[in-house]
């Protein structure tokens, strides 16, 4: 991407919605703010080509041509995730269809079917029209394909595209029939042709279809991507390609799996939580990137490739920050202001996790539109504002940190990822609807952070073999693969964590029978007889003082020590988190969702008994520490998030300042430093 090593610094720059005389200007800000990467053209469809096949490159050209003369290199867009009006008016059968039927129309963005052969006709059409005028321009740096494949659709292509999926998939009828259980509530087919997508109906819908149909949009959604990608290599195999993605299901897609086909995982990162929250959602956006972009890499000497999220031989490694809020934490119904140095301290979270950066939406704040109260890099007040010089500073600190990409995070903890069970989970029919795998995934991940553990996520599949820990946090779905897998690891000296409802389904979402936890009963020594989902305002008392909300079960040991026990209730005096000894390792298993401080021991004691050590063990509460680390040298980043000066011990120099940490470094209030360690 960037040639000269720096890190990215920059965001994405919308000139079509300014007069000429600001590019200038604008140039120039991005200059005093060591900008080096832009992402121009995301939306401007309606301006590259206001007519079809009538085009308006004047504008594209003479930003490009400011941008390159200015030293800034430029994500180059194509523009397909805002189809401009004519193209609605010309293919309404483009135009999505919600699962009830209704056809959504032109007005907003993300406003097209992915199956529609129009849509993706006309998005191969712009591709590879921005592909022949500039795929060798001096100035681009990366192709930024599309932008958040954020859409689903119900329509008749789409229906045959799902059919034509699932004969691929499923082979024969009678596969599919078993897969998704059809006996029950009359569902059985007798032909493809009575096949639809999962549309609205009475009451619950077939949760293997729903599954299904969840894979097969993400497969969608990533060969329209893929047609555009292919388009833009063959017009210059030397310019990387990418497209970003989201947490969540904005953009409704299996992450890892669309690692494969990127030069570079690209993710934005929107937290939307304020005291505290923010901070960890950041480490956990980050470390999920930086575990997708692992099934990106080739993986010279790395014993096994993961069959279900291949490798491309000519990838690399790459992740980057694409876009994170300026000034802004969106929490419900209201956007919150982010602090002084707090954009600093997200965008240095990303940066010690691995991102070749940290890039922002948007530059400058627009006038008008929908996002016009989005923050910004510039924002309407203009350059004379704190956000604008916290920009700067942030460009300065970047350029004094190039060297950090010389380490990797080295984790001995590794969690459990997985989209399908995450899908899975929020299936209607589940014994609650306070379900949901991502919060799981964030609850156990929340715990090592603040115990001061460092962690890669894994998918099911990945070499273990640098792991002490693994945590299976409500992996629902388990194929005999994924089953074998966690053995393995276990039957090696590894240590499990497993939380409640881990193991349960198989991938088509049947339940395995038995007694649950079908895939993981005997290395956890327990079976689980019956589920006791709690209310949203309900928790059961924990003995040893904690407490549990969500979830409770029915457990009884074979084998398995009780660590603590449900106080009251029905299941007063039965196990809630038990422990096993499983070869040279110990299983825990959590049937509960334990409140912060309990996960926190629980998973500190897991990892102590793994032979685990915290990133930092002397860095106070609240300060968040991450290494990134060759066989030569080793970088700290420590980032204070709390409202107090904070003292560490260290040795090294802090490359923030150049000054040498002999001893110990104290860190501002809300304050960060990078030391460079001395060799130990
Ligand atoms: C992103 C999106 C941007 C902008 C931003 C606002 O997800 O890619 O275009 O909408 O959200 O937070």
């Amino acid at each position: 991407m960037l040639r000269d090593g720096r890190l990215c610094h920059g965001g994405d720059y919308n000139p079509e919605q300014w007069p000429a005389a600001t590019w200038r200007e604008d140039v120039d800000l991005m200059r005093r703010a060591r900008v080096n990467l832009v992402t121009v053209g995301v939306f401007a469809w309606s301006r590259l080509e206001p007519a079809p096949g009538r085009y308006d490159f004047g504008w594209l050209d003479e930003v490009l041509d400011l941008l390159h003369d200015g030293g800034i290199r430029v994500a180059l867009a194509t523009p397909t995730a805002s189809p401009p009006p004519w193209f609605s008016l010309a293919h309404p059968d483009a135009l999505p269809v919600t699962a009830d039927g209704v056809r959504l129309h032109h007005g907003s963005r993300d406003t097209y079917c992915a199956a529609a052969p129009a849509y993706r006709a006309a998005a191969r059409g712009i591709a590879a029209t921005l592909a022949a005028r500039y795929a060798h321009h001096p100035a681009v740096a990366l192709w930024h394909v599309h932008n958040e494949y954020g859409t689903t659709c119900h329509c008749p292509h789409t229906e045959a595209a799902f059919r034509r999926w699932l004969i691929d998939r499923h082979g024969d009828l009678d596969t599919l029939n078993a897969a998704w259980a059809t006996s029950f509530w009359s569902q059985h087919y007798a032909d493809w042709a009575y096949v639809s997508t999962p549309r609205a109906t009475q009451y619950l819908g077939n949760p293997g279809q729903l599954l299904d149909f969840r894979r097969f949009w993400s497969d969608t959604l990533l060969a329209a991507y893929v047609e555009q990608r292919d388009l833009l290599k063959a017009a210059n195999p030397a310019i990387p390609v990418t497209t970003n993605y989201v947490l969540g299901d904005w953009v409704p897609v299996d992450h890892a799996r669309w690692a494969a086909e990127v030069d570079v995982v690209a993710v934005d990162h929107y937290p939307w939580a304020v005291d505290g929250g923010a901070e960890e959602q950041t480490a956990l956006a980050a470390d999920l990137a930086r575990g997708w972009a692992r099934h990106g890499r080739r993986r010279t000497g790395g014993p096994h490739p993961n069959p279900a999220t291949p490798q491309r031989a000519d990838a690399p490694a790459t992740w980057l920050l694409m876009e994170s809020a300026a000034s802004q934490i969106h929490t419900t119904g209201r956007s919150h202001t982010k602090e002084p140095g707090r954009m600093a301290r997200h965008s240095l979270s990303h940066v010690a996790r691995g991102s070749r950066g940290a890039m922002f939406f948007q530059w400058r704040a627009p006038a008008g539109g929908a996002e016009r109260f989005h923050s910004a890099l510039v924002p309407h007040t203009g350059a004379d504002s704190r956000v604008f010089r916290e920009s700067v500073q942030l460009g300065e600190t970047l350029d004094r940190l190039a060297e950090v990409t010389a380490g990797e995070v080295a984790a001995s903890v590794a969690l459990a990822w997985d989209a399908a069970s995450g899908w899975a989970l929020r299936h209607p029919g589940m014994p609650s609807e306070l379900l949901d795998g991502q919060a799981e995934v964030a609850a156990a991940h929340r715990a090592l952070w603040r115990a001061g553990y460092g962690c890669d996520v894994v998918l099911p599949g990945d070499p273990l073999d640098r792991y002490r820990l693994l945590v299976l946090p409500a992996l629902y779905l388990a194929s005999d693969a994924t089953a074998d897998w966690v053995r393995a690891h276990v039957e090696a000296g590894g240590h499990l964590l497993v939380s409640y409802l881990s193991g349960v389904a198989d991938p088509h979402a049947r339940i395995r029978l038995g007694g649950y936890p079908g895939a993981y009963r005997d290395l956890l020594g327990l079976r689980v007889e019956e589920f006791h989902p709690l209310a949203a305002d309900e928790q059961v008392l924990l003995s040893g003082g904690g407490t549990g909300r969500i979830w409770s079960e029915t457990v009884h040991p074979c084998g398995a020590e009780t660590v603590c026990a449900y106080v009251g209730g029905v299941l007063d005096g039965r196990p809630a988190v038990t422990r096993h000894r499983a070869g040279a390792g110990t299983t825990w298993y959590l049937s509960t969702r334990p409140d912060d401080g309990t996960y926190r021991r629980l998973v500190t004691e897991a990892a102590r008994a793994a032979g685990v050590q915290p990133v930092c063990p002397d860095a106070p509460p609240g300060v968040e520490a991450v290494r990134r680390a060759n066989p030569e040298t080793s970088w700290l980043f420590l980032l204070n998030h709390t409202d107090r000066p904070q003292r560490v011990p260290v040795e090294g120099v802090d490359l923030l300042t150049g000054v040498p940490a002999d001893g110990a470094v104290t860190l501002p209030a809300g304050g960060t430093a990078v030391i460079r360690e001395h060799p130990r």
